[in-house]
């Protein structure tokens, strides 16, 4: 079984389904409403413990029901919650998440408890990075909190996963603490600085792969996507054919994936095809929380019994 941390965002998802994405001055009759568990960080907490991971969150919650019902959720999955901060002074975070007929979305956050996850709190779950084998983060929380906590879970001995989302600026020293990033295409050219063009694919990941990063993945949603790795490997992965209700936390699913993959010694092609599977399923259900998979889930999507050899 492998061990991952988790250092994230929590929040409570409010979900209307809309015939499209409100345009700007525009009001719209949406459909049905839900609430659900999210938060990248602990949907992929959620994940990876589905995915019969041993799964830490390093987070915090405001003192609330939002906050009470996220921990409540996450124990019962059996995600570890000793790190997990209940603070007075905030808020939980929320997101206001617009979900198309096609299955698209849109979200804004209120990061509320999200803001104070600080650099004190990696330092305190020295003893998680030490016994993990890998640390998954996002961008959820504070840029200062990310940046310590890479290089805190790096020298204790974790592969580095960050889940760039929603992008920002990282300093120079930053990406040497990265093992594996993972972006969709916006975030791509956002860090590569340039206009996405298909030619320029290849060209964008060599750029973030030369600041030190060791193995890219870049998301492409229903096409799959595409993996670069520093010694020169490339290839691309298939998307599931599934119908999408509700992609919101398809990419968290995805990262779980990967690292849970990864972790238990799966081959770089093979955890890309178990990732890709993780993040099908999790289009197939609406909201973050409840769509994220379960491992015998992505062994039946995989056509396979959990614990096969991993040859491709
Ligand atoms: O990645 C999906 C998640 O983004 C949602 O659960 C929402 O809370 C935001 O964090």
């Amino acid at each position: 079984m492998s061990t991952v941390a988790v250092v994230g965002s929590l929040n409570i998802d409010l979900v209307i389904r809309a015939p499209h994405c409100p345009q700007k001055g525009e009001t719209l009759i949406g459909g049905a409403f839900g609430m659900a568990g999210g938060g990248k960080g602990s949907n992929q907490a959620l994940a990876a413990a589905r995915l019969s991971a041993k799964s830490h969150i390093i987070g915090c919650v405001g003192s609330d029901d939002f906050g009470r019902r996220l921990k409540s959720v996450l124990t019962e999955n059996g995600v570890d919650c000793s790190h997990l901060q209940t603070r007075k002074e905030a808020p939980t975070g929320t997101a206001v998440i617009t979900v198309t007929d096609e299955g698209d979305n849109s979200i804004v956050i209120s990061q509320g408890a999200n803001s104070l996850l600080d650099d004190g709190a990696m330092a305190g779950a020295m003893n998680i990075f030490e016994t993990s084998d890998a640390a998954l983060f996002q961008m959820e929380s504070p840029a200062k909190t990310v940046i310590a906590g890479l290089k805190l879970s790096r020298q204790h001995g974790c592969r580095t996963f960050l889940s760039a989302e929603p992008p920002y600026s990282l300093p120079r020293e930053a990406w040497q603490n990265i093992d594996y990033l993972i972006l969709n295409e916006r975030a791509l050219g956002f860090y590569a600085g340039h206009k996405l063009h298909k030619s320029s694919l290849t060209a964008m990941a060599n750029e973030i792969l030369n600041r030190g990063v060791k193995c890219l993945a870049v998301t492409q949603s229903s096409k799959g996507g595409m993996i670069f790795a520093k010694n020169g490997d490339h290839f691309s992965f298939d998307a599931f054919n599934i119908r999408s209700v509700d992609n919101t936390g398809a990419r968290d699913a995805f990262c779980a994936g990967l690292c849970v993959g990864l972790c238990e010694g799966m081959p770089l092609k093979r955890a890309a095809k178990f990732a890709s599977a993780c993040g099908a399923l999790a289009c197939t259900k609406i909201g973050a929380h409840p769509s994220m998979p379960w491992r015998h889930q992505v062994s039946a999507l995989l056509g396979e019994a959990h614990g096969d050899d991993y040859e491709l």
